[in-house]
């Protein structure tokens, strides 16, 4: 068999169960409608974010040219990543070219047992974490003791069952699940992993920009037990740019040292070009920006309250969600694709999600709701759903 046939096979494979993916073309005169996009604050467009990421260009170039230990350390950077530390209140901060790439390099690195002299960590992972999350533990080569999501007695039960173990341990988790659109019980998970000597890896993906006090995310509150683990050195705390801050890219905000190891063994950050100097550029003004935006993001969090309580007149699960990210959960592919379709065809965008992103019989709907959405657009939307309850 030949590389196409096999790739024909496993494409025919996933149709037989709806699982086979399209791209779509995503026209920019339709985000009006657009409940796919993860640009919560709408800032993907704004005209002093672009010109931001120009004049840093324009500067710096368009490329870094190479890994920032080779000729790629530009001074944007460093800036950046004092500006990163200081928006999470952190002590330092490393940035990366993606998501994906800081979880599944940085926290293979975290958990890579030479770290640790030679002593395999136990990690502790919520059942729902990202793909990236789960690529970084089969990276690092270790197994996972999986706790039901975000159920902290849960997470205690186990890291009581290993007490006696020497070996490191680290709990991993999301802030907002990105799927479920619910929020980490942070302050219980920070308690329990103190009393644990735990170190802490937090995905604020989808909490960046939206979640936490003015928009910082949850890894920002204060806590007696977040701040003990910090002067640990046992907080870390991974977050995205490419959703809330409307640019692309990661950081990891940590502790200085860390962040040394990081620059020196996590594979994502040495065998990788540093980000585009527009990315940098444009993240920064971002960064300015967010702060000040408290006024969109409780109208954000009002009319995510509001929609689940009318989804819910309809008939409709939204699961767990209780922020910006309201998935409607029909529970089969064919179910799921139906009700994409049917709203596409009413001229609003969703994402369909499958197994095995979610759990199996879970698909769904996903509504990421954005400052931009207005209440005819909302009107819109239930109109939308109302009318694909009664044909279903
Ligand atoms: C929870 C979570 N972590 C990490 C990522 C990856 O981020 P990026 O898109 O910047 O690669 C995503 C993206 O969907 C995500 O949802």
């Amino acid at each position: 068999m030949n590389l196409s046939q096999a790739s024909q096979q496993r494409l025919e494979l996933l149709a037989q169960d709806s699982g086979k993916r399209v791209l779509l073309p995503c026209p920019l005169n339709q985000r009006a409608l657009d409940f796919s996009s993860n640009d919560y604050l709408c800032l993907a467009q704004r005209g002093d974010i672009v010109e931001a990421g120009h004049e840093c260009a324009k500067k710096y170039g368009a490329g870094a040219t190479g890994s920032r230990l080779l000729s790629g350390n530009l001074d944007c950077f460093e800036e950046l990543e004092s500006q990163v530390a200081q928006f999470k209140n952190a002590e330092a901060a490393l940035v990366f070219s993606s998501g994906y790439q800081a979880n599944a390099s940085g926290l293979a690195a975290l958990l890579d047992k030479t770290l640790w002299s030679g002593a395999e960590p136990l990690v502790f992972t919520d059942r729902l974490n990202h793909a990236s999350l789960h690529h970084a533990c089969q990276l690092a080569g270790v197994k996972q003791i999986r706790f039901r999501h975000n159920d902290m007695a849960h997470l205690a039960e186990l890291l009581s069952k290993h007490q006696e173990s020497t070996h490191p341990k680290i709990i991993v988790s999301e802030t907002v699940f990105g799927m479920e659109g619910d929020l980490l019980p942070i302050e219980s998970l920070a308690t329990i992993a103190l009393q644990h000597k735990a170190v802490v890896y937090l995905d604020e993906a989808h909490a960046t920009g939206i979640w936490g006090p003015e928009g910082r995310g949850l890894g920002a509150i204060q806590h007696p037990a977040i701040d003990a683990l910090k002067t640990l050195g046992h907080w870390v705390i991974m977050g995205t740019f490419s959703k809330a801050v409307g640019v692309s890219g990661a950081y990891i905000a940590c502790s200085e040292i860390f962040k040394q190891y990081l620059v020196n063994r996590c594979t994502g950050f040495v065998y990788s070009t540093a980000p585009s100097p527009f990315i940098i550029g444009a993240v920064g003004k971002a960064l300015e920006i967010i702060p000040g935006m408290n006024t969109e993001r409780s109208a954000l969090h009002t009319a995510a309250d509001t929609l689940r309580e009318r989804v819910h007149d309809l008939g409709f699960d939204t699961g767990l969600s209780n922020t910006h990210i309201v998935p409607l959960v029909v529970g089969s592919n064919v179910a799921c694709l139906e009700l994409k379709a049917d709203l596409q065809q009413a001229g609003i965008r969703t994402s369909a999600v499958r197994p095995p992103t979610v759990p199996p019989n879970a698909a769904r709907v996903r509504l990421a709701l954005n400052t931009g959405h207005t209440f005819a657009v909302y009107e819109q939307l239930l109109h939308a759903l109302a009318s694909w309850k009664v044909s279903a």
